[in-house]
């Protein structure tokens, strides 16, 4: 057994990530890299139960690659690669599958709220736990980072984990543990959760003047030049507060003693954010032209997770009886 746990992290490659991506998901699964070997993966293969265009496909995933790499990811220190580089994930899936009822299925929130919805969902939708589950099992992972939307699939999964303990054998997978995201929620330029199908969405690296102009577009209070101002329910505050502490608390401090006004406390967000976002800004674009280099990088990452997934296999594969005990 490992003495160091292992933690992965799956990234669906369906938008471009933005200021809530990146303070509520992207910093926080970069900090467990400290603790844990950790593998960070981009689910293509999950983006393909919506995703129908291959350009569309291939682009996010360099999208995403990139950025996470310019938010500090270490591509040695860590495992970054592609869902599709690494086919064991399918033999896992089958076998997962064949432990599970079609009725946790179907109670699943997704494919329910499809149904609702009035869509006709594909199968893909309905399998979508059996393959999100078997991304964290094939890794002998210990830990996912998830929102309170994942909970569910998480669950699933650590069912399947104890069911096929409890059929093969002790020790056949481990069974993971969820780490529901307590990051402070991010407020969008609305003072609503940022979210890109609201429209409130603070840019990650789009250009300095575009990201400026978002900034100084966030709602703010009404008060005059001169009167003290509480910092505490402003949205400009809390941005700038999950940025960069010591800078929230100068602008707090400012807001409170009066003349100062709410386009001074924007201007200085912003300038708190190019400073956080500027050089990745950079090194962003830098990497998102060579598209050769993120594969290489990808490729490398692959090799490595699937010296991992085929020992979880083999091991699979001997307790299910398809090879001779070692
Ligand atoms: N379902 C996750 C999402 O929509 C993405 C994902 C796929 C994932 N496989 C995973 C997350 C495995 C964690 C672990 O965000």
């Amino acid at each position: 057994m490992r003495a160091v746990k292992t933690s992965l992290t799956g990234i669906k490659p369906t938008n471009t990530p933005h200021l809530g991506n990146y303070l509520g998901a992207i910093r926080p699964a970069l900090e467990l890299a400290k603790q844990y070997r950790s593998l960070y993966f981009i689910a293509d293969y999950h983006a393909l139960t919506t995703v129908r265009d291959p350009e569309v496909l291939r682009t996010s995933v360099y999208d995403v690659a990139a950025t996470w790499l310019a938010s500090g990811l270490d591509p040695e220190k860590t495992i970054l690669f592609r869902q599709s580089a690494v086919p064991e994930v399918f033999e896992l899936s089958w076998t997962l599958s064949c432990l599970l009822a079609t009725g946790q299925l179907e109670r699943g929130h997704s494919y329910k709220d499809a149904l609702a919805k009035g869509d006709v969902p594909n199968a893909g939708i309905f399998y979508y736990p059996v393959l999100m589950a078997a991304d964290i099992l094939l890794y002998d992972t210990h830990v996912v980072p998830v929102g309170k939307d994942q909970k569910q699939h998480l669950e699933l999964c650590r069912d399947v984990a104890q069911r096929a303990n409890h059929v093969f054998g002790e020790g056949t997978l481990v069974v993971p543990e969820a780490h529901i995201g307590d990051a402070p929620l991010v407020p969008g330029t609305d003072g609503e959760k940022m979210s890109k199908s609201r429209g409130n969405g603070i840019p990650l690296f789009a250009p300095a003047k575009k990201l400026r102009k978002v900034v100084m577009g966030i709602k703010t209070g009404s008060e005059t030049l001169e009167e003290p101002k509480d910092p505490e329910p402003s949205t400009v505050y809390q941005l700038c507060r999950q940025v960069s502490p010591e800078a929230a608390a100068e602008m707090a401090e400012k807001l409170r003693a009066g003349n100062y006004g709410w386009g001074h406390a924007k201007q200085a967000l912003y300038e708190t954010l190019e400073a956080e976002l500027g050089p990745k800004r950079e090194t962003y674009q830098a990497l998102r032209a060579d598209e050769a280099k993120l594969d290489a990088l990808l490729e490398e990452g692959a090799e490595r997770a699937r010296v991992i997934a085929r020992e979880t296999m083999g091991r699979v594969r001997r307790a299910i009886g398809m090879t001779r005990p070692a």
